[in-house]
């Protein structure tokens, strides 16, 4: 491809990122990669259920695949910012066409959820760091991180030791319930600012949102609370 044609291809996706629909676009594209890690980790994580052995395995299995798995959490990270950087945009525009607040604040065509976009968002992202300080770097694990005698990392022993405190497994569910808010009102706009809206298929699409929302949330959940409630020991 020629340097002008590119230059050509990517004045026209910056000049489509300049549009409102541009950074909603960006944010549900990669919202939706963000929702498969979410996903694939809290199927990952309820191995916790099979026992030691098998979660272990599967964390030693991903370590065992540095090309692939430093290319995910490049793609992750780069969505991450993307999601973050959209959403701060649509923010200051959404500002700027209402310099003065409405003196009324509840809107009633925005629900509950949509309201809490603003803030979910920036608690999630500090669980996120709280969640690497904890069970990737072990900072704020008591003893740090575990490992088995081969020097691998015991990554259930990790979750025994962090969700036994239960601040911690409190800051937990608080932060994955709001991840639950945050993905229901994330995975409907999603179809919106893609386009996928159609009276016949709209409330599917809510009841997909709702669903997938829930059983994140009641999964992620079971895991900490099962560690506290000594089901998982
Ligand atoms: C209560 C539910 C959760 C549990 C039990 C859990 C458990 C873990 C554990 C044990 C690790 C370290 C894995 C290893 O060293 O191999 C980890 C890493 C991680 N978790 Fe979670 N997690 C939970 C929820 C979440 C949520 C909701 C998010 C995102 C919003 C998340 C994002 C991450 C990320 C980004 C990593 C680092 C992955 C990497 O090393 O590439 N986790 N989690």
């Amino acid at each position: 491809m020629s340097t002008a044609v590119m230059n050509l291809n990517s004045n026209r996706a910056s000049r489509f990122y300049d549009t409102t629909i541009g950074k909603k676009v960006v944010m549900a594209v990669s919202g939706v990669v963000l929702f498969g890690f979410v996903v694939g980790h809290l199927v990952g994580n309820l191995q916790i259920y099979a026992g030691a052995d098998k979660v272990n395995h599967y964390a030693k299995f991903l370590q065992s695949m540095p090309g692939p798995l430093w290319g995910a959490r490049i793609v992750l990270l780069l969505c991450l910012i993307l999601h973050v950087w959209s959403a701060f945009e649509l923010w200051l525009l959404t500002r700027e066409a209402r310099p003065v607040a409405y003196k009324k604040k509840s809107n009633p065509n925005s629900s509950y959820a949509s309201r809490t976009m603003i803030w979910s968002g920036p608690i999630i992202g500090a669980f996120l760091i709280y969640h690497l300080l904890h069970f990737t770097f072990g900072t704020v694990l008591p003893n740090g991180l575990a490992r088995l005698e081969n020097g691998d990392v015991n990554v259930y022993q990790n979750m025994i030791v962090g969700f036994s405190q239960p601040l911690v497994t409190l800051f937990y569910a608080i932060a994955v319930s709001l991840l639950g808010v945050h993905l229901y009102h994330g995975l409907w706009s999603m179809f919106q600012s893609l386009g996928v809206s159609h009276p016949s298929y709209t409330p599917r699409f809510k009841q997909f949102a709702a669903a997938a929302s829930i059983l994140i949330s009641v999964g992620n959940i079971s895991i900490p609370l099962s560690v506290l409630a000594g089901f998982v020991r």
